[in-house]
């Protein structure tokens, strides 16, 4: 069967024949790839900065946003069938008894450093035809959500985000008014650095929470992402708009969701944050020359104004879960935007361009499978 990998050492990237793997132990699960999203690491990755073949060999199956139909399961099997459409999880946890996270099966907070990540690092990933793995790690999706469940991985970086918002925000003692239409998030604004896809589906997820939500983004408007803003009910705002006059106009800061990876224009974002605000790191950002920040400003803000900084890496079950459950939502409440976020679907020999050229687009996919209902 064909795979995309990449191999370090020669620093190539190139479509592989490899071995088709099968189902030897009883929670085994067999699935057929039918998309794999194109995202930042990927390309990260086929830059050399970034990512980690399995430590036997010398190369590195990408993939790792994906969506697939199981085709086989192990005897003992209970938490898939044959013919669901499933999304694996990412990470896998280190081998270390001692790591509580891992052995919670909490691996996205893993202490050693040493999981795995699918198509990242240290195990090969979903930009393949067919996959086996353990059956804890797959997610079952609802048929009706086949055309857009590619994006349930990178939707469960904002999830597992808005768990820890909703926990840091029990600190204080009241909480919105919850009615029909107003969700928990419907006292509260927020920026949302970039407008990518993590950032366009954190907008989602704010949005669908009630949150009043401002994207940031460097294009100017009108563009197919000021266009999502809208249908969303969500304020889009150019870089050509300074952040104080951003912070000016929305008043109070409540949450900043980066997703952009951009760290410079993130430090100067915290400088607006408003009073027990909370400002959430999606981003990895390439290594580049420091950069010099107010770090007496920040410092005075995060005592004075019980400010809380964190970032968030991975996700575990029920971020998937939710993730899952917000698809649907947002489908129906924005079927058109919620499309339109995929912008462009491929087969398999479009890879070079995807992954090396210039980046276009929204969410590209690649199709291993002619689209089925
Ligand atoms: C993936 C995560 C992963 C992170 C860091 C992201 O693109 O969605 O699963 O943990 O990269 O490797």
């Amino acid at each position: 069967m064909k795979a995309i990998a990449v191999f370090p050492g020669t620093r190539q990237l190139q479509i592989i024949e490899t071995e088709a793997p099968r189902v030897m132990r009883p929670t085994d699960v067999a699935v057929r790839i039918l998309e794999v999203g194109v995202c930042g690491t990927d390309r990260e990755i086929c830059s050399f900065e970034y990512g980690q073949p399995p430590l036997a060999d010398d190369h590195l199956v990408l993939g790792h946003e994906s969506l697939g139909e199981v085709v086989e399961i192990g005897e003992a099997v209970t938490r898939v069938a044959v013919g669901d459409l499933v999304v694996p999880m990412v990470r896998r946890p280190c081998m270390h008894e001692h790591c509580p996270a891992c052995t919670s099966g909490r691996q996205d907070f893993c202490y050693t450093g040493e999981f795995t990540e699918r198509g990242i690092k240290g195990r090969h990933g979903f930009m393949t035809q067919l996959i086996v793995d353990d059956e804890q790690y797959m997610n079952v999706v609802p048929r009706a959500l086949r055309d857009v469940a590619v994006l349930v991985e990178p939707l469960t970086i904002a999830e597992k985000a808005l768990e820890q918002i909703w926990q840091v925000q029990s600190r204080l003692p009241w909480a919105c008014e919850v009615t029909p239409g107003h969700g928990p998030g419907s006292c509260h604004s927020a920026v949302v650095l970039g407008a990518g896809p993590v950032g366009l589906l954190g907008a989602m997820a704010l949005r669908a929470n009630g949150f009043d939500t401002w994207i940031y983004s460097r294009e100017a408007a009108p563009n197919p992402k000021s266009d999502i803003a809208d249908a969303i009910g969500a304020h889009y705002v150019s870089a050509e708009t300074s952040i104080d006059e951003l912070a000016t106009r929305m008043g109070n800061i409540d949450v900043v969701y980066e997703a952009t990876g951009a760290s410079a224009l993130s430090f100067e974002m915290m400088k607006v944050l408003g009073p027990n605000a909370i400002f959430v790191f999606t981003g990895v950002p390439g290594r580049k020359a420091p950069t010099p920040v107010d770090t007496d400003l920040l410092m005075r803000n995060l005592v004075l104004r019980n400010q809380v900084v964190f970032g968030t890496v991975n996700a575990g079950r029920h971020a998937f879960e939710s993730a899952i459950r917000d698809l649907g939502t947002f489908i129906e409440r924005w079927p058109r935007a919620t499309r339109s976020l995929i912008t462009s679907r491929n087969n398999l020999e479009s890879y070079a361009e995807l992954l090396l050229g210039p980046a276009t687009g929204i969410k590209n996919v690649i199709t291993l499978d002619s689209l089925r209902s």
